[in-house]
């Protein structure tokens, strides 16, 4: 191998450098600077038999004959919806999230669930342990092949006898390529990694999937580049210690990234959960005082979220605020709105907030509920199990429209649900329903009715 060729590029503004430096001189950021290898073409892994040849001549939009890209089904309903029905052929996904989150055991699972031929290669774990793994999963594919291997150049060797259909990569962090010198894991070896991936994938038309780690500020680890590079960037997301877990889509080349996943972590896998409104809700004999449900959307799914609030005297001088699943300040301003515009006297109470199942939700229809919740404790009162909330909640207390409402009222309907508490600014399109709407322009309007 010849004398590599290096430069130093800034990750922030992408400047080009003559040597290392601490900080950018032409963006002053500190700690941007790494080194790249300038690499030739022609010197990347993936060599295919036979050459690929682009278009070449411009082609007005009208010109251009369509072929409907062939989508291959996972066979995981989920992963499908939020792919926009399936696999692309050629196309790369990189799945990104937290370690532990089950990241591996969703590829897997999904190796081990389709019929075409699957490799899937390892570079953080053993075949064996791999194949405990597929044990616990209790799925079976005898097209599944796994491989362990952090070089791409040994990798591709095993793709030509192999001849996969289908190309798992756990992780991209963990590979090297031998055209650069550079450690698994630095940004060079990302991308050159990476690029020879993707051109594998494009010029077979086989589906690549690589897991990505994510670092300390969540996001993928390795250049911004990569996740330019690919057509698909999932995150797979979770709390620790609950057994929800939600894949998202942050890009999507061939879809909309509204569609949203929902499984549980079991002992045997990821379990699809297609219907999440009817186990995020806690089944209860009683009814209890500070809990309200909420009809949210989650992308573009409708989910009914239930909301938990305690509210106590506070033993401490400072009444202490604490909420899991809801964003704190927006919980200050809305006992703030209470306060002044409701009258209700919080400010020397404690206040915890809880929404159920380890799911956190930026939605801001949830507000209704946050409210109706933090009341219904404060005053002792339960709320009805059969109604439901859907509205925003303004700083002046105007309880506010909020997008799709048409969506969340059949969902609360289909769900059981008797009443939903809404803004009467929404303009509700459907007429036809029977779930009894309860329109209100203040917080005061919508509580005189409840807790009558
Ligand atoms: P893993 O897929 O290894 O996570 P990642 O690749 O994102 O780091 O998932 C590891 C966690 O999943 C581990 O803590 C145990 C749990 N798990 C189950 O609960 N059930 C199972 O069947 C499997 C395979 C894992
Ligand atoms: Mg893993």
């Amino acid at each position: 191998m010849g004398k590599t060729k290096t430069t130093f590029f800034c990750q922030n503004c992408g400047s080009q450098h003559a040597k290392w430096t601490g900080q950018c001189g032409v963006c002053n950021e500190w700690n941007t600077i790494v080194e790249e290898v300038v690499q030739k073409e022609e010197k990347r892994a993936w060599k295919p038999a036979k050459s690929f040849s682009p278009p070449v001549v411009p082609l007005t939009i009208a010109a251009i004959e369509l072929n409907p890209e062939a989508r291959i089904t996972t066979n995981n309903t989920e992963l499908d919806t939020v792919l926009g029905g399936g696999l692309v052929q050629g196309s790369v996904l990189l799945l990104g999230g937290e370690p532990g989150v089950g990241k591996s055991t969703l590829l897997l699972q999904v190796a081990l669930q389709m019929h075409q031929k699957v490799l899937y290669v390892s570079g953080e774990e053993s075949q064996s342990q791999i194949k405990m793994r597929a044990e616990r999963l209790q799925e079976k594919n005898d097209n599944c092949f796994v491989l362990t291997s952090t070089n791409t150049q040994e990798i591709f060797k095993h793709i030509a006898t192999v001849q996969p259909e289908v190309l798992v990569i756990d992780s991209i962090q963990t590979l090297h390529t031998n055209t650069i010198d550079a450690a698994p894991g630095s940004i060079s070896q990302i991308r050159e990694t990476a690029a020879e991936l993707i051109k594998f994938a494009k010029e077979t038309a086989t589906p690549v999937l690589l897991i990505g780690h994510i670092n300390k500020e969540g996001h993928i680890a390795g250049p911004k580049i990569l996740e330019h590079m690919v057509d698909v960037v999932l995150q797979f997301e979770g709390d620790k210690n609950y057994t929800y877990r939600i894949l998202r889509s942050q890009k999507n080349r061939f879809g909309s990234t509204a569609a949203l996943g929902i499984y549980e972590m079991l002992s045997d896998g990821l379990r699809e959960v297609s219907n999440p409104s009817e186990i995020l809700i806690s089944k209860k004999d009683v009814d209890l005082s500070g809990t309200a449900i909420a009809a949210t959307l989650e992308g573009a799914r409708p989910l009914m979220i239930e909301v938990q609030a305690l509210v106590s005297t506070a033993v401490y001088g400072t009444p202490q605020r604490s909420t899991t699943g809801y964003n704190l300040k927006r919980l200050h301003m809305i006992l703030a709105v209470l306060e002044k515009r409701a009258g209700f006297k919080l400010a020397a109470k404690d206040v915890f907030l809880n929404i159920t199942g380890g799911i956190q939700v930026a939605d801001p229809a949830i507000d209704l509920a946050v409210v109706a919740a933090i009341l219904s404790s404060n005053q002792d009162l339960a709320i009805s199990p059969s109604v439901c909330f859907a509205a925003e909640v303004g700083l002046a207390g105007e309880i506010r429209p909020v997008s799709k409402i048409d969506q969340r009222i059949l969902e609360a309907e289909k769900l059981g649900y008797t009443t939903i508490v809404a803004s009467k600014y929404n303009k509700i399109a459907s007429k036809n329903h029977q779930i009894k709407l309860l329109l209100v322009g203040k917080i005061e309007e919508a509580f005189a009715t409840l807790f009558a």
